[in-house]
């Protein structure tokens, strides 16, 4: 068993398709360990994006990400973090697979509606970010 982040970032509370993310997560197989909406500062999405503070897509990105409330979740099951990962699909909306949550529902290399861990060292440091009483 294995647990990631996932993020549903405010473009998805804002369209109304929190419902059919986490759908798509849970008819997968995957478990709901923990799930909590917030509005986040920015030295929260300073700390959680450390590895891209310094890109030139950080600014707006920060602006993005603390624009308005989020849903923030611990997902667990086999190689969940592979397997939320081939199902949110590439960063930019515009190339991700049809299939993928990102294929299906964005069009943005931005607001691209979830963020998930990419490798078990950062699922680790963002679960203890998000979730430190897990
Ligand atoms: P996420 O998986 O949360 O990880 C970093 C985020 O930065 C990414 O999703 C996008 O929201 C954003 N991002 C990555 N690359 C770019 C880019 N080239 N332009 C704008 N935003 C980007």
């Amino acid at each position: 068993m294995e647990r990631t982040l996932v993020l549903l970032k405010p473009d998805a509370v804002r369209r109304g398709l929190v419902g059919q993310v986490i759908s798509r997560y849970e008819a997968k197989g995957l478990s709901i360990v923990a799930m909590e909406q917030r509005t986040i500062t920015g030295e929260v999405a300073d700390t959680h994006y450390a590895e891209h503070v310094d890109r030139d897509f950080y600014p707006p990105l920060r602006e993005f990400a603390t624009s308005g409330p989020l849903v923030a979740m611990v997902l667990e099951g086999d190689e969940a973090i592979n397997v939320v990962r081939t199902l949110t699909g590439a960063t930019d909306g515009r190339q991700a697979d049809p299939g993928t949550i990102r294929g299906d529902l964005s069009l943005s290399n931005r607001e691209n509606l979830v963020h998930a861990s990419d490798s078990a060292e950062s699922a680790d440091r963002e679960i203890a970010l998000w979730f430190p009483n897990l």
